[in-house]
């Protein structure tokens, strides 16, 4: 692999300051053509323990720190990454397949956490209680909650690290970082990056591993453990959760979404187009705030699928590293597989395929961007979550039937409202239960404000002033006379 600064290619499992071998090798290939791009020390549930271990006896100190002296470290953390991007981007884009501009947009989103909650962390007010008892004197102190174990996903192998690593760094805990086998170069990257920029040793530690059951124990498990945080799946975020539950953990989860898309007949429909684009293209739709369901006003949308059909089909197709290239392959063969036994169960109950629907010649993990009409809720398209480059539409005709629509799922990530009318756009953002509502954008996700979402789709949030609680214990403390 050819960089700039060749140090960023780490291939140990970084425990307690120190980068050390597996007992064996997990293989890194690029999605795009299965080229094997490394070999990564396969880490173990022991290491998982080990670095439990480190990270324990690395908490008294940190928290010691001010918030000055952690902002700093954090900071240059920042720096370093922001200095690093073309590399991070480069490794990003080559174990995941995301295009090149998107992966140098997640390395700066991903940095951005780092500089908020370092600024953030100086701001861990606690509260002076006006008293009951004259005799007594009442106040709240944040204190970190301890270590913080974290397991994270491949579609955004460098954001969804520093999102969790950082406001729990910020705040006085200490780390150990459980990240996929699909994309561990950019992990191990960044925990490079850390080290350079001065974190003590123990205070972030990470471990890749194919044993995903026996680590995930150890991390959800350890009695050393004050907190575990997870974006995943929601049928792997119940697992985990039963996990942290023998040992009440508090706990982050960021699960599984189906967002509905709602274009209104007073939307401003390339508005609509541009933003269904993004969020459904982006990262070749493997993000959780992925739209899944496109609900369109029957007066326009015929209109609507014609703009998006021109704007699907002008997306170039190809290798992430290719210059233009906007949708790149899926993440492996059963993400492609999963997507077309998906359309293939639409086109079997009533759907009609306006674009794409197929599997593509550039490599094996590719599925053509694909728009698909006449949907239904009843369509497992519609109900589960999609996971890749399909946009499919329903047309809808009155407004609180689509809101019944679009909440009745287990899920509640995120939603999407287009309209022009500021009065019945307030009143469906309000009325969606969803953790996050965006009206007439397809773009929201950023580090100043809350992540998260409600029912199946998670617990906590990242990001913004609720993501830095997340890794605080409020204390109430009461001075008698
Ligand atoms: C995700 O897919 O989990 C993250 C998406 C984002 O941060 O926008």
């Amino acid at each position: 692999m050819q960089l700039a600064n060749s140090d960023l290619l780490k291939l140990q499992n970084y425990i307690d300051g120190e980068w050390r071998d597996g007992a064996s090798t997990i293989e890194v290939r690029d999605p795009a053509n299965g080229e094997l791009l490394a070999r990564v020390a396969d880490g173990s549930a022991a290491d998982a323990e080990a670095a439990v271990a480190a990270a324990s006896a690395a908490f008294p100190a940190w928290k010691r720190k001010t918030a000055g002296e952690r902002a700093a470290v954090l900071k240059r953390w920042h720096q370093l990454i922001m200095d690093n991007a073309d590399d991070l981007a480069r490794i990003l884009t080559l174990e995941q397949g995301k295009p090149l501009a998107e992966a140098k947009g997640e390395i700066i989103y991903g940095a951005s956490f780092i500089e908020w909650f370092a600024e953030e962390c100086r701001r861990a007010y606690g509260q002076t209680i006006p008293t009951h008892n004259p005799a007594m004197r009442l106040n709240t102190i944040r204190q970190p909650v301890g270590v913080v174990t974290c397991i994270t996903p491949w579609n955004f192998p460098n954001a969804m690290i520093t999102r969790k690593a950082a406001p729990a760094l910020a705040a006085g805990c200490t780390v150990v970082i459980k990240p996929p086998v699909e994309t561990p170069l950019s992990a191990l990257a960044l925990c490079q990056l850390a080290e350079q920029a001065g974190l003590p040793k123990g205070t972030i530690n990470m471990v890749v591993g194919s044993d995903a059951p026996g680590i995930g124990r150890v991390l959800t498990e350890d009695a050393r453990v004050a907190k575990f945080t997870f974006t995943g799946s929601t049928a792997v975020g119940k697992l985990l959760m039963a996990q942290c539950a023998s040992g009440v953990k508090k706990m982050s989860m960021e699960l599984g979404g189906n967002a509905p898309f709602i274009v209104f007949d007073d939307a401003d429909l390339d508005t609509a187009v541009s933003a269904c684009v993004a969020t459904k293209m982006r990262n070749a739709g493997q993000t959780c705030v992925s739209t899944n369901r496109i609900y369109v006003h029957e007066a326009v949308h015929d209109q609507f699928v014609e703009k998006l059909r021109a704007a699907v089909a002008e997306l170039k197709i190809g290798h992430g590293c290719d210059e233009g290239v906007a949708v790149g392959p899926l993440i492996h063969r059963r993400a492609a597989e999963r997507v077309n036994d998906l359309v293939q169960d639409a086109i079997a109950s009533g759907a009609k395929v306006e674009l794409g629907g197929d599997f593509l010649s550039h490599g094996e993990n590719y599925f053509a961007p694909t728009l698909i009409t006449g949907v239904t809720d009843e369509m497992r398209i519609a109900r589960e979550e999609i996971f890749g480059p399909l946009a499919p539409v329903q047309k809808f005709t009155d407004e609180d039937d689509v809101i019944r629509r679009a909440n009745a799922t287990p899920y509640g990530l995120a939603a999407y409202v287009m309209s022009e009318n500021i009065r019945r756009a307030n009143r469906v953002v309000e009325a969606l239960d969803y953790g996050m509502v965006a009206c007439n954008t397809g773009v929201f996700s950023t580090a100043v404000a809350p992540f998260g979402g409600c029912k199946e789709s998670g617990i906590g949030r990242e990001g913004g002033v609720e993501g830095m609680a997340e890794f605080y214990e409020t204390k109430y403390c009461c001075f008698g006379a």
